[in-house]
């Protein structure tokens, strides 16, 4: 159980810009939060929360915090016998195509993603009927049904490394066609010669960020280091000191000594080093995902206590069985230049 006190501990470092973690505050929360723990026990289930929602979720309840391949990872070891993922659909969608045989809720019946949604299965196979040469690698933010149709999965986390890795050099990678223009200047600048053929979809969050507002952040403050998710256009990430996962931003900036920081990815992040890494410096502004926000400690409790069958993930077991080649695909990857480099 925890105390209205012992959550203002955690949180007091955090201004969201919108909101900041008062005693008062706190103490609204702490029934649900109380509610959700004591519940959490009962129902012998793991809350695993993306980065991107909000503090009192990451610090009054959640087990574990990270990005969509971290999470992912934890999913699919995880011993419990009930996920509940807090972050958006295709999130939960993925924990449930690596562990069918547990059962995995969301917390948010509005949890799009303006990647997920940018394209359907039919058209990944209609697209592989025009070019038959392809491997089809799909970001992790998309459907099960779009999963089913790629051969192998990646995340912002790997997404440059399997990309090199890959035998074919002819590629169609979708649906981010920012995070695809950001691959053909990577493989371009290290003399690799591969086509990334790619599909037009885009995160609403981070194509909003322009190279000028890195200039202007460059020229008021000396030193700063500039962090780059590669859902953001060519142009930005052209412009940063990191480029890479929320994971990897996070521990960019903890593990760095720069005066100061900005942080060019949702929100979640910037609150996150404010209370995990407090004396850090963070500087401009940030958006916010709609889809992430619309999570809320109510809604975990009543996932909880009802099991409510509408924030349930079910999936075909024909579609599971296809999905998980591709993503299983990522991991062995993974799993294989990580030995490659202890060797
Ligand atoms: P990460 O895997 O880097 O957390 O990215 C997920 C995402 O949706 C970023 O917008
Ligand atoms: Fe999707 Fe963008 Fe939200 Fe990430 S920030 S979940 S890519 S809409």
């Amino acid at each position: 159980m925890m105390t209205a006190e012992e959550l203002h501990e955690k949180l007091s470092t955090v201004d969201t810009g919108v909101c900041n973690y008062t005693v008062e505050k706190c103490r609204e929360y702490i029934p649900l939060v109380n509610k959700i723990l004591q519940l959490k026990k009962e129902k012998n289930a793991i809350i695993l929360a993306h980065t991107y929602v909000n503090p009192e979720i990451l610090y009054g309840v959640a087990d574990h915090v990270g990005d969509s391949y971290l999470l992912s990872d934890i999913a699919r070891k995880s011993e419990q016998d009930t996920i509940i993922f807090v972050a958006v659909t295709f999130m939960a969608e993925t924990a449930k195509i690596l562990s069918p045989t547990k059962q995995v809720f969301h917390t948010n019946l509005d949890g799009g993603c303006s990647l997920a949604d940018s394209i359907t299965g039919q058209e990944v196979a209609d697209l592989r009927k025009k070019h038959p040469e392809h491997t089809f690698v799909c970001y992790i933010n998309t459907t099960a049904e779009v999963k089913a149709q790629c051969d192998i999965c990646v995340t912002s986390s790997n997404v440059y490394q399997i990309l090199e890795s890959l035998e074919n050099d002819k590629i169609f990678f979708l649906p981010d066609r920012l995070m695809a223009q950001n691959l053909q200047v990577y493989l371009k600048e290290k003399g690799i010669d591969k086509e990334i053929l790619y599909s037009e979809g885009s995160c609403y969050v981070h194509e909003t960020y322009d190279a000028e507002m890195i200039d202007y952040l460059r020229l008021k403050h000396e030193g700063i280091a500039v962090a780059v998710h590669p859902e953001c256009a060519p142009s930005v990430t052209h412009k940063a000191d990191y480029v890479g996962s929320t994971g990897g931003i996070y521990n960019y900036v903890k593990e760095t000594g720069a005066p100061s920081y900005a942080l060019v990815t949702e929100c979640g992040l910037s609150s996150r080093i404010q209370v995990e890494c407090p004396q850090k410096k963070i500087v401009g502004s940030c958006a916010f995902c709609k889809y992430m926000q619309g999570n809320t400690l109510d809604n975990i409790a009543h996932v909880l206590e009802t099991s409510d069958s509408q924030y349930e993930v079910k999936l075909d077991l024909d579609l599971v069985a296809k999905a998980s080649t591709c993503i299983e695909n990522m991991f062995s990857e993974v799993e294989k230049s990580n030995s490659a480099l202890l060797s």
